[in-house]
């Protein structure tokens, strides 16, 4: 048996939780807009052709932010495409995914769907076919009241009062080659530093992001992020990073320990950062905008999926529909807690992304919409962790993993809620052999009673949510949670995620004392 051992201390805090570490992306890629959310021939369609279904889903998994519209989409979109009368709108070859875009969905109905879930819409700028003067009136007309050229478009489009986009991402995984108009990470740094600041002429209070690099992986890593933080330190208050994992080689250790690997990266910018502020003597900290993470088949994608056919542009095609495993969403909902851990750094982040392409949401034409594994993870947390994130004392013990080393078997963080003295504790256990049983020494939090306690395990790691059986997977009350001599224990299945609350004394039922 794997015994683990945890102190919690509220006075140990990381940093304060910002809602929009909750936040989601849309892509106009494959079937995320388009028979996604979008599907107006629907049954549960609503007037403007939303699936309300969906809807009711999205708002259940508690997203707080929407990245729109790409992605690697966003690199050769005119976002003038996508406004006005819809009959009227062209239809475009999108290169990013090899796909046409039909231009139904616009900024002005889909900051309609974003305010219908209750979300804060995120925008990108095109900063790779297009540059500074596009960015300017996009943001012209989604933001200005009315009285000038392009708000007064908006108003006669339809969307009498303006959007009020605060978080604008400049351009999108720049440093990639796969991204269209690629650049140096000096030329890019510069592109990005003159829009903002022409943004800021508009409104000085928008909050920008700089394009860090598309992955860890990437060779120009660290250097590119010096680079564009050089260029744009002192006009953007966020540096992005994305990350997605799967498991190489069928080695599921080292894919159980991707969190590990989110945890250095994380780590990596922020000293990167911090260097950049150092040598500028800056006062100010970057943010970190964690703007697409994931678990993510990539390899099915560049082996099965893409399109290259240069005949074949098909219009909302099926791309990324990766069906999330349980062993998928234990890792995803480590890389959560990996998210939280840095809550003092990691401002926001969009999980990529939210309906049918690498997503916590499925659907199908006509018929129902189901969660994956991976919704309840994200899901619960995104209710539970309130308020401070907290600095953790874990002694566990530890497995080799080929790409990371040795790791810990049990990873957790917690969270606490200074107003009604709540704390929430997210934990997984990453071994395939057996359970772990964690004492709690939570002495420091005064006397609590435990609140709930959930996990999501399976004997069949690999099964899945899908289409013939939407509810296979889901999370379970963990009733091996109890207090023992005095102290709190719980044990976490072989290959499983769980969150578990604890509350002052008194406020919520007591779980009976066994010895
Ligand atoms: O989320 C899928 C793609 O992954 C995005 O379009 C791109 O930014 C990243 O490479």
């Amino acid at each position: 048996m794997i015994r683990a051992h945890l102190t919690v201390d509220p006075h140990f805090v990381v940093g304060p939780i910002d809602r929009r570490l909750f936040g989601s992306f849309v892509e106009h890629l494959g079937r995320c807009v388009y028979d996604g959310i979008h599907e107006p021939g629907h049954p549960a369609a609503d007037g403007d052709g939303w699936r309300t279904d969906v809807l009711e889903l999205v708002r259940e998994l508690g997203v707080t932010t929407i990245r729109y519209p790409g992605g690697n989409f966003v690199s050769g979109y005119r976002w003038e495409d996508g406004v006005g009368p819809v009959a009227q709108r062209p239809r475009r070859l999108d290169l990013a995914w090899h796909s046409t875009e039909a231009n139904l969905v616009g900024l002005d109905e889909f900051a309609c769907w974003t305010r219908k879930v209750g979300a804060e819409l995120m925008y990108a700028v095109n900063l790779g076919t297009r540059g500074l003067q596009e960015a300017l009136d996009v943001l012209e007309y989604a933001n200005i009241g009315s009285g000038t050229a392009l708000s007064d478009q908006r108003i006669r489009n339809g969307a009498t009062d303006p959007h009020g986009i605060r978080m604008w991402c400049l351009g999108n995984e720049m440093d990639g080659p796969w991204q269209l108009g690629q650049g140096s990470a000096e030329d890019y740094g510069r592109l990005a530093a003159k829009t903002a600041r022409a943004m800021r002429q508009i409104d000085p209070g928008l909050e920008l992001v700089a394009c860090g690099s598309s992955s860890a992986e990437m060779p120009t890593f660290g250097s590119w992020d010096r680079t564009v933080l050089e260029e744009t330190y002192d006009e953007v208050d966020y540096l992005s990073c994305h990350a997605y994992y799967e498991p190489v080689d069928g080695d599921l250790g080292s894919f159980l320990a991707s969190a590990v690997s989110m945890d250095r990266f994380i780590d990596s910018v922020v000293a990167t950062a911090d260097h950049v502020k150092a040598a500028r003597r800056s006062e100010k900290s970057m943010a970190i905008s964690f703007d697409e993470w994931n678990v993510w088949y990539k390899s099915r994608y560049d082996q099965v999926d893409r399109i290259t056919d240069p005949a074949d542009w098909p219009v909302a095609p099926r791309l990324l529909e990766d069906t999330y495993s349980v062993l998928d969403a234990v890792v995803f909902g480590n890389l959560l807690i990996s998210l939280i851990r840095h809550a003092d750094r990691v401002k926001a982040a969009s999980l990529a992304q939210l309906v049918n392409v690498i997503a916590p949401i499925m659907t199908e034409p006509g018929g129902p919409a189901w969660r994956q594994t991976t919704f309840h993870p994200f899901a619960l947390a995104s209710r539970l962790a309130q308020g401070v994130a907290l600095e953790l004392k874990l002694d566990c013990p530890t497995y080799r993993t080929a790409a990371y080393g040795e790791v810990p078997v049990v990873d957790a963080v917690a969270t606490y809620e200074e107003s009604d003295g709540s704390t929430a504790i997210f934990l997984v256990n990453r071994s395939q052999d057996g359970p772990a049983t964690v004492e709690l020494d939570t002495r420091a939090l005064g006397p609590v009673s435990p609140g709930l306690a959930r996990t999501l395990s399976d004997p069949d790691i690999h099964a899945a949510n899908t289409l013939a059986d939407p509810l296979r997977v889901g999370l379970q009350d963990n009733t091996s949670l109890e207090v023992r001599n005095g102290q709190l224990q719980i044990t976490l299945p072989a290959v499983s995620w769980t969150a578990l609350t604890l509350h002052p004394y008194g406020t919520v039922t007591d779980l009976p004392e066994r010895n």
